[in-house]
This record gives structure tokens, C-alpha cells and sequence, in this order.
């Protein structure tokens, strides 16, 4: 049986990255669009009254002025997390052990595990996430719940074991055969199964031993359409105690590299405080940067340089970093990432924070021919924005000249109110 839906509304669609060529010339504005969904694919994009006459027998949801988008593409989040959030006054490796760590530990149990990656799940659809890479803990538990929920939803997520073999309290340590074996065995059994897919994910070079990341480095050297995740250049501190851990390397990133661990389709989370090496070889390789504005912010770590990263030629993501990150959602994510162009000096247009939610996420992932864009031919993953969802909001947007000054207050001070829907593989979704 065929599935069909039209969506009217106002429609955003980028034809090129906002950051390479002039938003207007990058994004597609259609102030009275339409999306045709088919079998849980986008089939056309277009004028909403050309769409209707056209597609007779097929359901309308007419969203009135809303906007219509792609769903939202979280780069880097922690799933585990969820349930401390917002956790007081640590900086990065006292937060890890105080609060981290500890949470971590019940992924052992299954049903915590699955609880927490429904609630997770739950939370997400109603703030607009359609997609995410997510860190699991050590426990292959963790990412059995995580591939179970989405898989139930329809929905498609990246996840993958946690690796680490030390500096991590007793019980949330493997090693570096057992790392590679579970990973192994979990790759297997997830990888490409429906919208599903597997990250190679050891957290980051103060968990790890050299022999475990080789092991992991070999595990991506036989995997190397899977992606990989980790951290890089996070805090100061972590970077000296990275140096004093790997006497031999000549930076951070080279920490990775001499390990198999530097790639196209390598994911290094956060990278702020990079050295011009460590710039060069990311941007060679084509590995991303995923950047996390409100974990930077508020763990303490830094101010990401988007504007010299992306005028360098780096690829770029965005992404919440629950629950380093003090928020699950991308809207804030976004109000977060404009702050710190700000104090840098380099304020984001509303196009190119929209871009990086979305699109640059996709292609950070290497999925920007799947999701992350309202076009022909990609997943129907898509959100709807009312850009009046508060007086607060409202007020400022009935000022607006154009769509991006009316988006940008929603930007700014938007949350899950500002979901008006959510459409997941072409079905609608359950929003809270
Ligand atoms: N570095 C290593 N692990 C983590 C984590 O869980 N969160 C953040 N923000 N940084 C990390
Ligand atoms: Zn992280």
C-alpha cells in the first residue's frame, strides 16, 4: 500500500551550503510551498496549489504560514546522559567522574537502558530532532536500546559502544580486545539494518590506551563505510593531559591519527582549541568538526571558531552534546552557536544556523543525500515551525520584513512550543 501526504505551508530548501555562497542565494523560500511524501520519501517539492491540483487523491495538511523544513540533525549527543542534564559547576573531567561516569554505570540494565532511550527519544521528536549521532556507555546493552527504540519509531539514528580502558572507574572500563569484539559484534548485527547505522566510537584519548585505540583503529580499517566518533580539543586542561598520556604525539588530533583514527568519516567532537596542524589534516581528510555551542558554554570549554573554520574549508556539524550540552534542543543549540559567533566577533545569519541544524548536519554525517534537506528524493523527515509559538515570539515576528527576520526570533528564544509538527519517514510523528 502506498502512503501519500501534501504538505502546504511556507518551504526552506538549501541549494548550497549559506557559508560557500550568499544565503539568498543558497536557501529556497517558497512562501506558499508544498511537499508531496510518498512511501516515507519526499517525491516533490513545489508550489502547494500546483502540488493539490496535481495530486487530487492525496491528503492535505495545510500548515497555513509555518514554515516547513527538514528535520532537525543532532552531530553529537549522549543519549545516556539525559537523565543528568544540567548537573552544577564542574568543569570537563571533574564532570565526567562526579556526574558522568556514575549515570553511565546503569546502562549495564537493560530496561534503564531502554527507558532511558525512549524518554530520550520522546524529548527529542517534541524539540524537532529527527536525527542523531549519539555516544552509547561501554555496555553493548546501551546500544541494543537505543537501535531498538529507533528501529520501533522508524527512525533513523547513528550510535555505537563507547570504548574505554582506563582513567574510568572500576565497572566502566573494557579492554581493547573486548572493545573490539563487542563493537564488532554490535556493527554487525545493527549496521545498515533499516535506517540504522553504526559508529565506531572510542570517547576520547584519556580513555583510552594506545592498544585500544589501534584495536579500534583496525576494527574502522575493516569498516570503513561506518563512521567514527569521538572528542578533540574540548578544555585546556584535557589538552595537556593528553600530551602527558602520549608523550610521542605532535598534537591532539595526531593522538588519533598515529592510531587509525583520522578520516573522511571521522566525527571529532567539539575542537576548539586546534592547533594550525591539526586544522590542516582535518580539512585534507575531510574529517568533521562537530561543534556544541551550549556544552561549550557551559562546561567552560571555549569559543568554536565557526566563521574561520567554515572560511578555511572545514566540514562542519552542529549539535546538542546532551547532556554536556544544557540543552536538548537545536533551536537553543543554534541560539547558542549564534552567542559565540558574537563574542568572536562573527555573527551567523539565521540561514546558516538553519543550514547547520540541518543540511551541514547531514553532510557532517556523510547523509546529506538522505535527510537534512526538504528535496526530492530524500527521507521525509520533516518538522514544522510556528514562528509565533509565544507572545514573546510573536511580537517580534509581526515586525518582520522578511522570513529570516521572522525565523530568527524563534531562533533566539524558540523551544519545543515552537514544534507545531513532526514527520518521521513520512509518517507523523507523536509529539508531546
Ligand atoms: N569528553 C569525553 N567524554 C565526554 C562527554 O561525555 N561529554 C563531553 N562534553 N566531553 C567529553
Ligand atoms: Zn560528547
Amino acid at each position: 500500500m502506498t502512503t501519500t501526504a501534501l504538505l502546504l505551508g511556507q518551504t526552506l530548501s538549501f541549494d548550497a551550503d549559506p557559508f560557500a555562497v550568499p544565503v539568498a542565494q543558497a536557501a529556497r523560500i517558497n512562501t506558499d510551498g508544498g511537499v508531496l511524501l510518498r512511501d516515507g520519501q519526499i517525491e516533490q517539492v513545489g508550489d502547494g496549489e500546483t502540488l493539490r491540483a496535481q495530486n487530487p487523491q492525496v491528503p492535505v495538511t495545510d500548515y497555513g504560514d509555518k514554515l516547513i523544513l527538514a528535520g532537525f540533525v543532532d552531530a553529537h549527543v549522549h543519549y545516556p546522559q539525559t537523565a543528568m542534564i544540567a548537573s552544577w559547576g564542574k568543569r570537563l573531567i571533574d564532570w565526567l567522574n562526579s556526574y558522568t561516569f556514575p549515570e553511565e554505570m546503569r546502562f549495564a540494565d537493560a530496561d534503564y537502558a531502554a527507558e532511558i532511550a525512549a524518554r530520550y527519544l520522546d524529548i527529542t521528536t517534541s524539540y524537532g530532532t529527527t536525527t542523531m549521532c549519539s555516544f552509547g556507555t561501554i555496555h553493548p546493552t546501551s546500544v541494543d536500546a537505543f537501535f531498538e527504540e529507533a528501529l520501533r519509531r522508524g527512525q533513523r539514528v547513528i550510535t555505537g559502544k563507547t570504548c574505554m580502558d582506563r582513567n574510568a572507574p572500576d565497572g566502566l572500563r573494557d579492554t581493547p580486545q573486548s572493545a573490539y569484539d563487542d563493537s564488532k559484534a554490535l556493527l554487525e548485527k545493527w549496521h545498515g539494518m533499516g535506517r540504522l547505522s553504526y559508529a565506531i566510537t572510542p570517547r576520547f584519548s584519556p580513555t583510552s590506551t594506545p592498544e585500544q585505540m589501534d584495536a579500534v583503529g583496525a576494527l574502522w580499517a575493516e569498516h570503513p563505510d561506518c563512521l567514527m566518533q569521538t572528542h578533540l580539543s574540548e578544555q585546556v586542561d584535557e589538552i595537556a593531559w593528553v600530551k602527558e598520556l602520549y608523550p610521542q604525539a605532535r598534537d591532539y588530533l595526531d593522538t588519533y591519527e598515529a592510531h587509525g583514527l583520522l578520516g573522511g568519516k571521522g566525527l571529532y567532537g567539539h575542537a576548539i582549541h586546534l592547533e594550525q596542524r591539526e586544522k590542516d589534516r582535518l580539512r585534507e581528510v575531510g574529517g568533521a568538526l562537530v561543534h556544541c555551542p551550549t556544552s561549550n558554554t557551559f562546561i567552560g570549554s571555549g569559543l568554536f571558531d565557526m566563521a574561520g573554520l567554515k572560511a578555511g574549508g572545514q566540514r562542519v556539524g552542529l549539535a546538542t552534546d546532551t547532556g554536556g550540552g544544557s540543552s536538548f534542543s537545536m533551536l537553543r543549540t543554534m541560539a547558542a552557536a549564534y552567542e559565540i559567533g558574537q563574542l568572536r566577533g562573527t555573527p551567523l545569519h539565521a540561514g546558516q544556523l538553519i543550514w547547520l541544524a540541518t543540511a551541514g548536519s547531514a553532510a557532517a554525517l556523510h547523509m546529506d543525500h538522505q535527510i537534512g534537506n526538504l528535496v526530492a528524493g530524500n527521507e521525509a523527515d520533516i518538522i514544522v515551525l510556528d514562528l509565533h509559538a509565544t507572545p514573546a515570539i510573536a511580537q517580534r515576528a509581526a515586525r518582520a520584513d522578511d522570513l529570516w527576520e521572522a525565523l530568527f526570533p524563534t531562533i533566539m528564544m524558540g523551544d519545543d512550543r515552537s514544534i507545531a509538527d513532526v514527520w518521521i519517514g513520512g509518517k507523523r510523528a507523536q509529539i508531546a
